[in-house]
């Protein structure tokens, strides 16, 4: 009864908080706002809707990181991960991919990425939508084109900060910081994501498989995964209402500890349709895997020794 009364003032109040920021005041007319609206219903109902389930793999919607602003709509929280000022930036140098690429082509890493699941065919209706969602975020904005990553001007500050700041702190971790985070994880995490990740209710899960073998949340592919950029998401936009609360080595411990839980592992690969392995997809680079042992050595951890354990492919 306890546990129930805490979700349900946790879901009151969650309906009621948003952060700063919001999307211009009206929609384009005609056709074109028809498609924005789609592209905003669809990054709030990624994972169900007909047009983008079948591309997720797992129970998050693009809201679950790109977070409502004051106006409650996706992506319009200011700050880290925000659109508000995304679409200024494109076409942008990715360096990742070895290419220049379109946002549509960004929304779908996050596509086959954060949200486990199939790059959307780019110029398919449910890819123009969350495109022309994104655009309208800025409308009236000047360009701002961003030869250095796929980032519109918030993020391209943003981002590489918070990983200069958090890759030393990540790169120091022993087991004992594992056992700290976990610690932070019951205290200040557990209520709205459960002890095991696996979510609950509007809360989006954070780790590991349903009762039916279905990953629950982004693979070792996806940019939370990755230790640094996870620690500085979650300093800046978590525990939720509350954000800005924790310490860096609590937000470096706690994603420790999240991403050293069980996720799905990344074959890009697998995540293409034949047409875009042969260049319907902006990338010069066709090869890449990551495992949740591989995102540890790549900051010269070992994950076995981090858990204290062996449990992690
Ligand atoms: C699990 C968290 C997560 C989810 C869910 C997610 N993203 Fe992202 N997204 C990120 C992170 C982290 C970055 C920045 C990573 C980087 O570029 O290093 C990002 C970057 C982006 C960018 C570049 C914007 C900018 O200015 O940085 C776009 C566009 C984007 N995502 C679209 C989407 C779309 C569309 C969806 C839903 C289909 C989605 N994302 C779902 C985490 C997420
Ligand atoms: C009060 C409830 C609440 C608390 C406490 C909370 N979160 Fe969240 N978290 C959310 C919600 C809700 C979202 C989705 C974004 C939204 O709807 O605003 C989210 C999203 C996330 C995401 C990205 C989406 C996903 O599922 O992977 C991560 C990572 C995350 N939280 C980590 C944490 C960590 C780590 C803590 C503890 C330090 C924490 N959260 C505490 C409610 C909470």
């Amino acid at each position: 009864m306890k546990t129930l009364h805490k979700i349900v003032v946790l879901s009151l109040a969650c309906s009621v908080y948003l952060f700063a920021g919001h999307a211009p005041q009206s929609y384009p007319t005609g056709e074109l706002g028809k498609l924005v609206k789609l592209g905003e219903e669809l990054a709030v109902k990624t994972d169900t809707h007909p047009l983008t389930k079948d591309f997720v793999d797992n129970k998050l919607n693009c809201a679950s990181c790109h977070i409502k602003g004051e106006d409650g709509k996706p992506g319009t929280a200011d700050g880290l991960s925000s659109w508000l000022d995304t679409a200024v930036s494109f076409p942008a140098w990715s360096k990742r991919e070895k290419a220049v690429q379109t946002l549509e082509d960004r929304s779908n890493n996050c596509f086959m990425r954060s949200m486990n699941g199939k790059r959307l065919v780019n110029g398919s209706e449910a890819s123009m939508a969350i495109a022309a969602y994104i655009t309208w975020l800025s409308d009236g904005k000047p360009m701002h084109l961003n030869d250095k990553g796929p980032w519109g001007p918030t993020n391209k500050k943003l981002w590489p900060a918070g990983i200069k700041h958090f890759k030393p702190i990540q790169k120091k971790a022993t087991h004992e910081n594992y056992v700290a985070g976990k610690k932070v994880y019951d205290n200040k995490c557990s209520a709205c994501h459960s002890a095991n990740g696996e979510g609950m209710g509007t809360f989006p899960p954070l780790w590991g498989k349903n009762d039916k073998g279905e990953w629950l949340s982004y693979n070792t592919g996806a940019g939370m995964s990755k230790l640094d950029k996870g620690a500085a998401w979650v300093k800046a936009k978590m525990p939720l209402y509350q954000e800005g609360t924790l310490s860096d080595q609590e937000a470096a411990d706690v994603m420790l500890y999240v991403n050293a839980q069980e996720r799905a592992s990344f074959d890009l690969q697998d995540r293409l349709l034949p047409e875009q392995k042969a260049g319907a997809y902006h990338s010069n680079v066709l090869e890449e895997k990551h495992s949740v042992r591989s995102n540890f050595k790549a900051l010269g951890l070992d994950i076995d020794k981090i858990r204290g354990d062996k449990l992690i492919k």
